[in-house]
């Protein structure tokens, strides 16, 4: 009862809303709104290192699997933006209660935070292998590196038990009431990203550049599948650490997921400098916004240069997209989807504070990489 009244209380997050209003004037800014987040999130690795190669796993016979655990883990889930991490704490601390804000619940939030990355970074792995990337975050992707190949695939199976390890070892008291939700809420939010990355994959035969899969409605499901169910995940995480378990409150905050057209904008328009990552959907032939969008204007050109490798007819298609002023459609797309999302926080973030899903909201929109 306490908790919810304290979740009623209009007391806002004052860094939630510095960073509300940093979004609409500069987009960089807001990175700096989380700085002391941050640090501590970071801080926190080593020991999320330690407990994960130390305890019962630690056995002298399993002794090199450890040691390429740690090399997987330390390769892997360091140097994103750390931006759905973030979000458990900033939730965290505006839904539980102060009295409740000890060291241990820190502790626990901050490893929530990073069972998130170990998500991130296990669908990453996979992923990267799947798209044929070659570089991620400034480096050459795990599975590219000298001698590493397909093993990634186990790699990535490890970074994602791990979730599971440190939840138990994090959630001793398993009486806690909450440890369960948080691990249905991993599993449901794996299963929805994998769905989302099943449709994504989804192929027209070798060989075949079946546009005719290519509609908005497709995109719209892949999207909220592969990505907005998982930027929901932190809210939902601090929710359920708050003691917040409600149908309804989980139902709501549901609604106001974040359908961003962000990482296709920028897998072809982003500067590898800026996104650390070469973009792989023309080749990959995949459903993204832009190629939607083409469609229903220049069917015939695409026709001719999608799906193709060589060089020359990949940029063609890159050239019909700035000559149909997709950056002008694009800044619509946002701005219209950023006043959509606006009304459904309104409308249905109550009894939550709206703060909460401001704070995703703004994570989202005018992202730079
Ligand atoms: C990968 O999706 C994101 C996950 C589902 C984990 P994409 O393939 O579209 O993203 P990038 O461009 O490789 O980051
Ligand atoms: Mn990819
Ligand atoms: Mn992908």
């Amino acid at each position: 009862q306490q908790s919810r009244e304290h979740i009623l209380r209009t007391d806002k997050n004052e860094k939630n809303r510095a960073l509300c209003s940093s979004l609409r004037i500069n987009g960089d800014q807001k990175s700096d709104v989380y700085a002391q987040e941050k640090q501590d999130f970071v801080q926190h690795f080593p020991q999320i290192i330690r407990v994960l190669t130390e305890d019962d796993m630690g056995h002298s016979e399993t002794g090199d699997a450890v040691d390429r655990l740690k090399e997987v883990l330390e390769y892997n889930a360091i140097g994103g933006k750390y931006h759905q991490d973030l979000m458990v704490l900033v939730a965290f601390w505006e839904l539980v209660e102060p009295r409740k804000q000890d060291a241990d619940s820190l502790q626990q939030a901050l490893t929530v935070g990073w069972c998130v990355e170990l998500l991130q970074a296990f669908f990453l792995v996979a992923d990267d292998i799947m798209d044929s990337s070659v570089s991620r975050r400034g480096q050459i992707w795990w599975y590219q590196k000298l001698g590493m190949g397909l093993d990634a695939i186990n790699d990535a199976m490890l970074l994602e038990v791990c979730i599971y390890h440190l939840l138990k070892l994090y959630c001793p008291d398993l009486e806690q009431p909450y440890y369960l939700d948080l691990i249905e809420l991993f599993l449901q939010s794996s299963y929805q990203t994998e769905i989302g990355q099943t449709l994504d994959l989804i192929k027209a035969p070798q060989g075949n550049v079946d546009l005719g899969r290519f509609t908005e409605k497709r995109y719209k499901s892949i999207i909220k599948y592969k990505a907005a169910f998982y930027s929901y995940l932190p809210v939902a995480a601090a929710m359920y650490m708050a003691g917040i378990d409600g149908e309804k409150e989980h139902a709501n905050g549901k609604k106001i997921l974040v359908l961003s057209v962000q990482d296709d904008y920028l897998d072809l328009f982003g500067d590898p400098s800026v996104t650390s990552k070469v973009g792989t959907d023309i080749q990959d032939n995949k459903c993204g916004w832009l190629v939607v969008q083409c469609l229903q204007q220049a069917y015939q050109i695409l026709k001719e240069n999608y799906r193709q490798k060589e060089a020359k007819k990949v940029a063609q298609v890159k050239v019909l997209s700035e000559e149909l002023n997709l950056l002008a459609v694009f800044l619509q797309y946002e701005e219209n989807s950023y006043s959509h999302i606006m009304g459904l926080i309104e409308q249905y973030a109550a009894p939550l504070t709206p703060a909460i899903f401001l704070g995703l909201v703004c994570k989202m929109y005018k992202q730079k990489k």
